[in-house]
């Protein structure tokens, strides 16, 4: 007995000895410039533009291509994204460059006649794109920072086309894995339609020679010209409504961000339509007043405290949140700290709140006023947070045939019709409806943290609906918690969105003290062994000013600097 006794005691040390060794990792340290990103060919595309003198900006156009290429999950061209910047200098801003509703879009068209919505009509097949607007926002970002020949930006991912990539063992289970839906959504073979293993190798020719037009004429060489003419003829082929006009039509707009200080930190966020910067500063606005330093990491406190503020923030994105182009969203209200303080007023330690009883608040008035991120710091001191996506894997599954490239299933972003969940159980209300050039609200949240005027952190992710509440994790582990970057990213995650009302939780990294506690106090919990919370990728800028990567093993994803 005594041996046993001392066998698991020994046991238990080991295991916990490992825990803290692999807590304690650090990631990739650079000197002076980094990218982090889902794949490594792109990291490293990103990173030798940046030794050839080019600036954070080329090196984003150069990685999200490498991306559409090496990643075909969610880098992209026939989708969309956001990317929020810090100059040197200290000048911030973002671009929105979100797909669109076409333009015969209505508010009804994924409802039956009775006005039931039609299941995986929004979300599949061809009726599910939005317009893309990637290489859109990739020549605006060119046009007004660029600095290297956009040529010379373009090569490096029509090279890996053309020369091919290798798939990895995660790669290899999603082509498998998504087969069926491949073939259901076109009317010919697709090029990933086959039986991949980890090794194998890609080229994808089709899209070398798209990426050759876009390289050559720039947006003319996506939405006009040949490669226009292959994705409206396929659309069209295929019975869906993307026509030339909703192509010539697509703009990227530069948005004013959103910018909040927490504890001293200034944070730089995406707007709407992305509501990943309202419902950030919402969440980190509700728990600045507490003293995390009386609060474990992951313990059952900071879980009931983070969870009761994304309850709240979530219940007010499902009801105020849309296209600002569109609606009338009163942020200035929904994030000022009396309205804040208001919300978290009826949150009590002694028990969870239930959904069923939180509404939306009320504001003042109204004002007039598979997914992929990569972070990127320069040699300049220039940093980009870019988040980038189809919606979910491969998008619609729609492969443009002659053009190589998935095109998007955003149009599942917009609320189909109010109280019908889409498919990440977001709710929307008016302000999320779909109309004609309208974009769908998104929970990307590219951000970039600094500190006393200095760049800190660049951190993003995927993860539909959990995209926000994994930021804003990230940005606490290292600003309450002290953590490195790597250390930041590799921590379990959970997340809580209002409805359904259950605290989601990675399964490893929460004691199972933490577990009961929380259920004795009414949470409801959801664990299951595959499931992971976003792929956080991050740079962190460190005391001595060398920079840290924190690239999330729960993918693929590396860092790659010098
Ligand atoms: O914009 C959004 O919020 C979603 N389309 C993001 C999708 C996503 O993160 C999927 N990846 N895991």
């Amino acid at each position: 007995m005594k041996k046993f006794f001392s066998i698991l005691f020994i046991a238990i040390l080991l295991a916990n000895c490992t825990a803290t060794k692999e807590d304690k990792v650090t990631g990739l340290i650079a000197e002076k410039a980094m990218v982090v990103s889902a794949r490594v060919e792109a990291s490293q595309v990103g990173s030798d533009i940046l030794k050839k003198g080019g600036n954070a900006y080329d090196a984003m156009i150069a990685t999200q291509l490498a991306l559409a290429v090496v990643y075909p999950q969610a880098g992209n061209i026939g989708g969309g994204g956001f990317m929020v910047f810090r100059h040197s200098d200290g000048k911030t801003g973002a671009l929105d460059f979100r797909e669109k509703a076409p333009l015969s879009s209505d508010k009804d068209m994924y409802l039956d006649e009775k006005g039931n919505v039609i299941p995986g009509m929004s979300d599949f097949g061809v009726h599910s794109s939005g317009v893309p607007g990637s290489v859109a926002g990739i020549v605006e970002v060119y046009e007004k920072y660029g600095s290297l020949p956009f040529k010379e930006l373009v090569q490096p991912a029509i090279d890996l086309a053309r020369n091919g990539f290798k798939v990895t063992k995660n790669q290899a289970r999603s082509f498998n894995g998504t087969r069926e839906r491949f073939a259901k959504a076109n009317n010919y073979k697709i090029l990933f339609d086959a039986e991949w293993k980890e090794g194998d190798v890609v080229k994808l020719e089709e899209l070398a020679q798209t990426l050759e037009r876009i390289r050559d004429n720039g947006r003319d060489g996506f939405y006009k010209g040949k490669t226009a003419d292959l994705i409206v003829n396929y659309v069209k082929e295929l019975g869906g409504i993307i026509t030339h006009e909703d192509l010539v039509k697509y703009k990227a707009v530069w948005r004013k961000p959103i910018e909040f200080d927490y504890k001293g930190y200034k944070i730089t966020s995406m707007t709407l339509p992305a509501s990943g910067g309202v419902c950030l500063a919402q969440i980190l606005k509700s728990v600045e007043p507490y003293d995390f330093s009386k609060i474990e990491h992951n313990s059952t406190k900071y879980l009931q405290l983070l969870t009761e503020a994304e309850r709240r923030s979530y219940a007010d994105r499902a009801h105020y949140l849309g296209d600002i182009d569109f609606v009338n969203v009163p942020i200035d209200s929904l994030t000022s700290p009396e309205y804040i303080k208001k919300r978290m007023s009826t949150f009590s330690w002694d028990k969870a709140t239930k959904s069923s009883d939180v509404s939306h608040g009320e504001v003042l008035g109204y004002e007039s006023n598979e997914t992929t991120h990569y972070s990127i710091i320069d040699q300049f001191g220039n940093a980009v947070a870019v988040t980038t996506t189809l919606n979910t894997g491969y998008g619609s599954k729609v492969y443009v045939k002659g053009a190589g490239f998935f095109l998007n299933n955003e149009m599942d972003d917009f609320s189909a019709k109010p109280g019908v969940p889409n498919v990440y159980g977001l709710l929307g209300s008016a302000a999320n409806a779909i109309a004609p050039e309208k974009r769908m609200l998104s929970s990307m949240t590219p951000t970039i943290v600094e500190k006393d005027g200095k760049l800190k952190m660049v951190v993003g992710t995927p993860g539909g609906s959990t995209i926000i509440t994994s930021v804003a994790q990230n940005i606490l582990n290292v600003v309450e918690y002290d953590m490195g970057m790597q250390e930041s990213v590799n921590k379990a995650r959970f997340h809580h969105q209002w409805l359904p009302d259950y605290i989601r939780m990675e399964p490893r990294g929460f004691d199972s003290i933490t577990k009961v506690n929380l259920k004795a106090l009414g949470y409801e919990l959801l664990e299951r062994n595959s499931l992971i919370i976003g792929r956080v990728d991050a740079i962190l800028v460190l005391p001595n000013g060398k920079l840290e990567g924190g690239a999330d093993p729960r993918g693929d994803d590396a860092a790659v600097g010098f």
